[in-house]
C-alpha cells in the first residue's frame, strides 16, 4: 500500500490529508482562515501568508498522527504549487520540499485547478474522457479530462468566476463572506422569481462564461432594496439566475461532445461552487436528459482541502512523475502545463 500526504496553502486553508493508492482518506484536516478573513469580506494575501506559516507544523503533525502514520511510511509528499497566492504556496511548497529533503521521500508539485480536476476519482470510479465544469472561487472553464495531465479546455470566464461572483454579491447584499454557502443558504428563505437577472452570453454553440453584468445588476437592483427580505429575494434570485446559466452551459457542452462524437464517459462539476447542492441538483438533472452519468465529488472534497492534493499526487506517483526540489511555486499555472 502506497500513502500520499498532500498539502494545500494556495489560499485561505491550510489543509493536509493522507490518501492511499486504494483511495482511503486516511485523514483530511482543514484550517479554515475564514473568522481572520471576514472582517475584510475578502481574503487578504499578507494575513492568509502568516496564518499558512503560523498553522502548517500543527496541520500536518495532526494529520499524519489521525492517519496512524509515521513519515517513514509516506511514499510521497505532494504540495499544491500553483495557481494561487503566492505567500501561501511559497508556505506550503518549501514545507514539503524541506520535509522531503530531510526525509528522502520524493516530492510532487501540485497543480490545484489539475487537483479539483480529479477530485472526483478519490470517491467515483469516473473514467477518462470526461466532461468537467470546474467551479471555484478563482477558476471557471467547461472541459474534457482526457488523462492526469492532459485538458483540453471548451469554455472559460471571460470576466469574473462563479465562486467570486458568489462573493461579491453576497458583500453588496451584506451577508458576509464566503459568498456561496451564505447565499445557498438564503435561497430556501426567499423568492428567487422577485428579481429578473440577466443571463450573460447565454447563446447557443458557446460554452464561456461571463457573470460580471449578472453582479453589476444584482448591484443597481441593490440600491431599490429597502427591506432584508427584499435583499434576501435578491439574493435567491442571484442563485437562481447562476443555476440557470450553468444548467445551460452544461447543456452546451454535452451537445458539444455529441456533435463532435467526443465519447465522454461521464459529466463531472467540482471546486468550491460545486458544493452547491441547488446547482448539482440541476446539472444532474440535465445530465439525465442526455442519458450521461453525472458525479459531484462529497462537500468536503469541493472546497479546498489536502486530500484532493494527496489524490492528484497518487494519481501521479502511479505514472512515477515527481519533482526536483528546485521545483518554484507559480501563482499563475495553466491546466495541463508541465
Ligand atoms: O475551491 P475553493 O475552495 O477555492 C478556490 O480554489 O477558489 O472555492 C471557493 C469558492 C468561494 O468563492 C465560495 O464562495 C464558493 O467557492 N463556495 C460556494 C459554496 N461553497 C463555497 N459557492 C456556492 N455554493 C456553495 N455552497
Ligand atoms: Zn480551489
Amino acid at each position: 500500500m502506497n500513502y500520499v500526504l498532500g498539502i494545500e496553502s494556495s489560499c485561505d486553508e491550510t489543509a493536509a490529508a493522507v490518501v492511499s493508492d486504494f483511495r482511503e482518506v486516511l485523514s483530511n484536516i482543514v484550517y479554515s482562515q475564514i473568522e481572520e478573513h471576514k472582517p475584510y469580506g475578502g481574503v487578504v494575501p499578507e494575513i492568509a501568508a502568516r496564518s499558512h506559516l503560523e498553522k502548517i507544523d500543527i496541520v500536518v503533525k495532526n494529520t499524519l498522527e489521525k492517519a496512524n502514520l509515521q513519515l517513514s511510511d509516506i511514499s510521497a509528499i505532494a504540495a499544491a504549487c500553483g495557481p494561487g497566492l503566492i505567500g501561501g504556496l511559497i508556505v506550503g511548497a518549501t514545507f514539503a520540499k524541506t520535509l522531503s529533503l530531510a526525509t528522502n521521500i520524493p516530492f510532487i508539485a501540485i497543480n490545484h485547478i489539475e487537483a479539483h480536476a480529479l477530485s472526483v476519482r478519490i470517491t467515483e470510479n469516473v473514467d477518462f474522457p470526461y466532461l468537467l465544469m470546474l467551479v471555484s472561487g478563482g477558476h471557471c472553464q467547461i472541459c474534457i479530462v482526457h488523462d492526469i495531465d492532459k485538458f483540453e479546455v471548451i469554455g472559460k470566464t471571460i470576466d469574473d468566476s462563479v465562486g467570486e461572483s458568489f462573493d461579491k454579491v453576497s458583500k453588496i447584499l451584506g451577508f458576509g463572506y464566503p459568498g456561496g454557502p451564505a447565499i445557498e443558504k438564503i435561497y430556501f428563505e426567499a423568492n428567487p422569481d422577485n428579481f429578473k437577472l440577466p443571463h450573460p452570453i447565454c447563446i447557443k454553440g458557446n460554452c464561456d462564461f461571463s457573470f460580471s453584468g449578472l453582479k453589476t445588476a444584482v448591484l443597481t437592483a441593490s440600491e431599490k432594496c429597502y427591506s432584508i427580505q427584499e435583499k434576501k429575494d435578491l439574493a435567491a434570485s442571484f442563485q437562481k439566475t447562476v443555476t440557470e446559466i450553468l444548467s445551460f452551459k452544461m447543456k452546451q457542452a454535452l451537445s458539444l461532445c455529441l456533435s463532435k462524437g467526443i465519447k465522454i464517459t461521464s459529466a463531472v462539476i467540482s471546486g468550491g461552487v460545486a458544493a452547491n447542492v441547488i446547482i448539482r441538483t440541476a446539472l444532474d438533472s440535465i445530465c439525465k436528459e442526455f442519458d450521461i452519468p453525472f458525479f459531484a465529488p462529497p462537500i468536503k472534497f469541493c472546497t479546498d482541502n489536502g486530500a484532493m492534493i494527496a489524490w492528484a499526487g497518487i494519481e501521479k506517483f502511479r505514472k512515477n512523475k515527481f519533482n526536483d526540489l528546485n521545483f518554484k511555486p507559480r501563482p499563475r499555472w495553466a491546466l495541463g502545463e508541465s
